[in-house]
């Protein structure tokens, strides 16, 4: 407690994002740092899983120190621990679980282990204080493409998801196959501005009639044999194009069941999260489909996005009010469901 106020301290590392914060009364942002370990996964094209928890066991007590500065606050000012325990990396998730468990245990203050993509939700009770429960979020994120209709604050019903690549996966692959490089997803955003939405005609995959999952694991090798034609014609790839179109079928099936599930659900706001949530054309097209249904769409800016550790104490803050905790045999859990 400071000034009356309920600290939580919440810890990320499920990923090649080392990021603490302290987030006050579940809603304010105090501090929020993130150490990324982008520049020295870029070498190898993508996250290496061994490398990342050395890099994550190297920053977290820097980290932390850091996060508490910021904030102004002292360790004994902390009234509750918040970390990630999955989905993601082991390796990676255990050096968060390891260190949020150490705190709890020395200050003796409770912990609550947080499901990664609950934390993706609860980053916009960050941005948009007055939001609360219920409402349709879209949690699309690189291990994840999730449609989860949250009727309150501690439960998420999962009524759609991706069934092999999610969405920011998919980005991520094409953006390697046409040379763009990793991380891809804000690459391809960036390159489609100056392309051609329909100079390639992507497929896009609905499934079957009513269905809320998705399929993107064909994109890559249609994109793939659209270069390998192009080339065999002799004909010069145009990179924007390709990235506009691709973009295109991807985010067009996104927004289109987004929005439906909403209005099945008589749901009047959509709650983006996750990486991919702060894909330009995306925002657009969604916001322009459920405008035409009467209905809001929300997203964090784009540093809640991408993985921080706010969103996690956030969570944290709430299944806290709602009665839960963890026990000090906190698991890391890399497969956990949403
Ligand atoms: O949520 P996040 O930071 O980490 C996971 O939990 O996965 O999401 C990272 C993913 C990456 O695949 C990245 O390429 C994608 O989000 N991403 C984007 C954009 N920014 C990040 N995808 C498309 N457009 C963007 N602007
Ligand atoms: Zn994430």
């Amino acid at each position: 407690m400071k000034n009356g106020r309920h600290l939580t301290l919440g810890i990320e590392t499920s990923c090649d994002e080392t990021a603490v914060s302290v987030v006050a009364d579940g809603r304010d942002i105090l501090s929020n740092v993130i150490s990324t370990q982008i520049s020295i996964h870029t070498q190898f094209g993508g996250v290496v899983p061994e490398i990342a928890s050395r890099r994550h066991l190297e920053n977290i007590n820097g980290v932390i120190d850091k996060a508490l500065t910021d904030a102004g606050v002292c360790i004994g000012d902390i009234d509750l621990v918040g970390v990630t325990y999955g989905p993601g990396l082991v390796g990676a998730l255990l050096i968060g679980v390891a260190a949020a468990k150490s705190i709890a245990y020395a200050c003796d203050i409770p912990l609550v282990g947080v499901n990664h993509m609950h934390g993706h939700i609860a980053a916009n009770y960050l941005e948009h204080h007055d939001l609360e429960p219920p409402f349709m979020s879209l949690v699309v994120s690189g291990g994840h493409t999730n449609i989860v209709n949250v009727p309150d604050y501690n439960r998420c019903e999962k009524i759609g998801g991706t069934r092999d690549d999610a969405a920011g996966e998919a980005f991520d692959k094409v953006a390697r196959v046409i040379g763009l490089g990793y991380p891809g997803g804000p690459k391809v955003d960036k390159a489609a501005r100056e392309g051609r939405r329909d100079a390639i005609d992507f497929k896009r995959v609905w499934l079957e009639p009513g269905s809320y999952d998705f399929s993107f694991s064909g994109l890559k090798t249609q994109a793939l044999n659209y270069l390998n034609s192009e080339r065999q014609a002799g004909r010069e790839i145009n990179v924007n194009d390709v990235a506009a179109s691709f973009q295109e079928a991807v985010v067009e099936v996104i927004a289109e069941k987004a929005v439906r599930a909403a209005a099945e659900y008589g749901q009047k706001r959509i709650v983006m999260a996750g990486g991919v949530a702060s894909n330009t054309r995306l925002r657009e097209l969604i916001s322009e489909k459920a405008a035409a249904e009467g209905i809001d769409v929300l997203r964090p800016s784009p540093v809640l996005c991408t993985d921080n550790g706010a969103m996690i104490a956030s969570a944290a803050y709430y299944a806290y009010k709602a009665g839960e905790r963890s026990g000090y045999d906190l698991d890391a859990v890399p497969a956990l469901e949403f």
